[in-house]
């Protein structure tokens, strides 16, 4: 059993620290925000994660997992210190790393012995070397000579499926400096190490780089099968089945070959520019990931290009819209597909009903620019009652059994723009409506 600290409550934080604490392991989560350590407390959980909130709470009462604000405590009560804090990106797409490093110099401050430090937070390459530095400097002018290593841990968590990928990674990776280190890691993922899954032991900026260059290929994939579906469009292919098809070669995969309406979330958007600007301050540019950030934004407009065109003009009509989170099963609309397309579809004139399971908080405040244009639906059909389209843009289950019958009687949208390809377009276009995916 390890005693550890995780400093930052937020998606990767919460996550990591309520599922080791679940692994056996005695962990204290700290936040600055008392508000939010308050809330964790009494179970109240900040993001909607399935699964999350009975391992906290189980967690809890069984006092392996706690909350605090207290850092100074927690580094001293604690022997491996996770930095799970945010690492936004700078006005350049370069990762902005003054609160990873505002953790790193608080370590050292409150250090009383040897310590690990692991940096879960997604990080320049290089970045491992720099919180190494500012706890060495802050302990030199504290006068003291403590033993320590950083070690850079990447995490691999979809939002959605975070509890499941905690607990079933297809790696661990450990980027370390020092045998001592990698075997305190091993210890913090016994569970994971009996059960085989494989562990990545490397130097810091290996483990680094694998974070940006997993995340960087996904977004690739994502976008080749964006412009693929394009031009299936054009010249009459299925991309489903050009997709199906390229995932049966064992050395593709089927994986991440589902074309939409352009990737979202709180890694693709971040992770690609951070390894543009990363590349190009060595000089070695990535063009592939260049041209991939490009192609996203490209892909979000096309989809406005692709109603406005098919309805004519959207002026003065009621659209309704399923989904503005940037995927399913999480209230996350960070770099969401839904942020650009809906303003230009008002800005085009206009009007939305918006229905999405669990997005209608963080929506109102993130639609706050065009709240005139829209209406909140509380249910599916409610939001399609009365509306000339029906724009498709997260694929939550429950919109994949629509009732059509149900949809004719409330005078549902004769236009269906399904930007995930949930329904088959044959089928679609049987029942009578004007249904448009993608690249099919
Ligand atoms: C991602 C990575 O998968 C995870 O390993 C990393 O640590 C964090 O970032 P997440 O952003 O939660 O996870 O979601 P993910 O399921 O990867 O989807 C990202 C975006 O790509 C979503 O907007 C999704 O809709 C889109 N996507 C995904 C597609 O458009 N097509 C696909 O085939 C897969």
């Amino acid at each position: 059993m390890s005693k550890i600290a995780v400093v930052g409550t937020g998606y990767v934080g919460l996550v990591s620290g309520a599922i080791l604490s679940d692994f056996g392991h005695t962990i204290t989560c700290v936040d600055i925000d008392e508000t939010k350590i308050n809330n964790l407390k009494q179970g109240i959980i900040p993001i909607y994660e399935p699964g999350l909130e009975n391992v906290v709470k189980k967690n809890y009462k069984n006092k392996r997992l706690d909350f605090t604000t207290n850092i100074k405590e927690a580094v001293e009560n604690n022997d491996v210190i996770f930095i799970a804090v945010g690492t936004p990106p700078a006005d350049d797409g370069s990762a902005d790393l003054q609160y990873v490093l505002a953790v790193a110099k608080s370590i050292a401050e409150h250090m009383n012995g040897y310590k690990v430090i692991v940096d879960k937070s997604t990080v320049p390459i290089g970045t491992g070397q720099k919180v190494k530095a500012m706890i060495q400097e802050t302990l030199i002018s504290r006068g003291l000579e403590y033993a320590f290593d950083v070690v850079s841990n990447p995490e691999f968590l979809r939002e959605g499926s975070a509890v499941q990928d905690f607990t079933h990674p297809d790696r661990v990776v450990i980027g370390a400096e020092s045998d001592r280190a990698f075997e305190v890691m091993k210890e913090v993922y016994r569970v994971l190490y009996i059960n085989e899954t494989p562990f990545v032991e490397t130097n810091i900026e290996t483990a680094e780089m694998i974070k940006y260059a997993s995340n960087a290929f996904l977004a690739m994939k994502i976008t080749f099968i964006n412009e693929v579906a394009n031009v299936c469009e054009q010249v009459g292919a299925d991309v489903q089945k050009v997709a199906k098809a390229m995932g049966q070669d064992g050395r593709i995969s089927p994986k991440f070959l589902h074309a939409g309406p352009g990737y979202g979330g709180s890694c693709f958007p971040k992770d690609t520019m951070a390894l543009a600007r990363i590349a190009q301050d060595v000089g070695e540019p990535i063009s592939l990931i260049e041209t991939t950030v490009q192609a996203n934004e490209r892909q979000k407009k096309r989809m406005v290009d692709k109603i406005v065109s098919a309805m004519e003009d959207v002026n003065g009509k009621t659209i309704a819209v399923l989904g503005i989170t940037f995927k399913p099963k999480t209230d996350d609309m960070r770099d969401a597909p839904s942020l650009i397309i809906l303003p230009e579809l008002v800005s085009r004139g206009a009007k939305l009903k918006i229905y999405d399971p669990e997005g209608k908080k963080e929506g109102t405040w993130r639609l706050k620019n065009i709240e005139e244009a829209i209406e909140w639906s509380e249910d599916t059909y409610d939001a399609i009652k009365d509306t000339e389209a029906i724009v498709l843009l997260t694929e939550w289950n429950e919109f994949r059994n629509l009732d059509f019958d149900k949809l004719r009687d409330i005078n549902g949208g004769e236009f269906f723009f399904d930007l995930r390809n949930i329904y088959n377009k044959a089928t679609m276009l049987e029942k009578g409506f004007k249904y448009y995916g993608v690249g099919v």
